[in-house]
């Protein structure tokens, strides 16, 4: 392999905040990779860098081109370049985009568990989160998957879609934190049901790059054209090739007054610009990127399935959701602790190994916890056998 993700490196004096949130444990929680980033964007950032002059950045058309080429050629999605929004963040321009469509008091609707920043967003904007939970059933027992999987319960979602004072939903696809990847009819399902209801879907996609090798994600905009007209869609280079702290990210809106109307609340709130570094980056990842991300997402799928394989032989008690997408593993613990919290405490504590709470990510993540395997394998054999041995004192506790 032309890439060495086995290397270990040091992040220590990065301000990384995954490592120095608890410098004593493993870091295996927030949303972030242990690895560099593809050799093509590390160079596009130290030939920025070089350059010495760091001033206010323009969107060039080759980012917008770059963003259009990448959706049409990787993942099958035809969008025009002047489709694109720029934001520093998913999360800002979520945010932005709640208050810009909704008013104070609405209802934004949410799949629990979900990214726990979607109940941020909608909370702290003075709107009211809608749910509606995701069901846990059995799931399809091979050597990759879990023996548990998320499905949507569409009773309840045609019911709640139905409320008048709901009129945005929040879909999280590939989903976090199971990293299911929903299926075309699962999305022409909310597709249908969203525009019965008048509700406006914002699919969060900034996962969509890390599926394993052989699956696919399904981007929502493609399933009609109707639907690509009225939904919006955020993306990002930042999970796939490590570049959260590069603050780029970008708003797929294809219908011109929507677009005019959540780029508006984008400038009003000061989230539509790019840091100096993040035009550079994200044409390099889209343009080169390729190959690596390639080899990345084989890595990681070859941690899930270790982590798989050590569950069912080491620790069964914990039970793993079906996901095949992200780098994040989704556990169901309820077997060994009701509430994550105090287990999550304790493995941190005592185990020394830092995962998510599951509880962080609303009702149905209470008694489990969310593992992050984009890391050197011998890191991620060392969490497994923190995980087990927290697990077995937690147990005696
Ligand atoms: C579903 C989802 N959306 C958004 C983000 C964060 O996006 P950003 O860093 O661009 O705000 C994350 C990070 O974990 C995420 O999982």
């Amino acid at each position: 392999m032309p890439y060495d993700f086995d290397r270990i490196i040091d992040r220590s004096g990065t301000f990384a905040i995954k490592c120095d949130a608890a410098p004593d444990a493993l870091p295996m929680w927030v949303a972030d990779m242990e690895f560099e980033t593809a050799p093509e964007v590390l160079e596009a950032i130290r030939q920025r860098a070089a350059h010495g002059v760091f001033g206010y950045t323009r969107f060039p058309e080759e980012l917008r081109e770059a963003y259009a080429r990448w959706w049409k050629e990787r993942h099958g999605l035809g969008i025009e370049p002047g489709w694109v929004l720029f934001a520093n963040g998913v999360v800002p321009a979520i945010s932005s985009m709640i208050r810009t469509l909704t008013s104070e008091g609405e209802k934004v609707l949410v799949q629990p568990p979900v990214y726990n920043m979607f109940y941020e967003c909608i909370t702290k904007n003075n709107r009211r989160v809608l749910e509606n939970p995701l069901r846990l059933a059995e799931g399809q027992r091979s050597a990759s998957d879990g023996a548990l999987r998320y499905e949507i319960d569409f009773e309840d979602l045609e019911a709640k879609l139905a409320d008048p004072e709901c009129r945005l939903m929040l879909l999280c696809n590939p989903q976090n934190p199971s990293g299911r990847i929903w299926s075309r009819g699962e999305l022409e399902r909310i597709w249908q049901l969203a525009s019965e209801n008048g509700v406006t879907v914002i699919s969060d996609e900034i996962h969509c790059d890390l599926a394993d090798p052989g699956y696919k994600y399904v981007p929502f905009g493609s399933v009609s054209p109707e639907c690509l007209k009225s939904s919006i869609t955020c993306v990002a280079p930042t999970k796939s090739f490590n570049l959260a702290g590069l603050h780029s990210s970008a708003v797929f809106v294809s219908d011109p007054v929507l677009r005019e109307k959540i780029s508006r609340g984008m400038d009003t709130d000061g989230i539509s610009g790019l840091n100096a570094f993040a035009p550079a980056a994200t044409i390099a990842a889209f343009e080169k990127g390729g190959p690596w991300l390639d080899a990345l997402c084989a890595y990681v799928a070859e941690n899930k399935r270790i982590l798989a394989e050590f569950l069912t032989a080491e620790l069964p008690q914990i039970r793993l959701v079906e996901g095949h997408a992200t780098y994040m593993c989704w556990l169901d613990c309820r077997a060994v602790a009701e509430d994550d919290v105090p287990l999550q405490k304790f493995l941190r504590g005592e185990a020394k190994l830092f995962v998510s709470s599951g509880s962080a990510y609303g009702p149905g993540g209470r008694g489990f916890l969310r593992i992050n395997l984009a890391c050197p394998r011998s890191m991620v054999l060392e969490g497994l056998r923190r995980l087990k041995t927290g697990v077995l004192a937690f147990g005696k506790l």
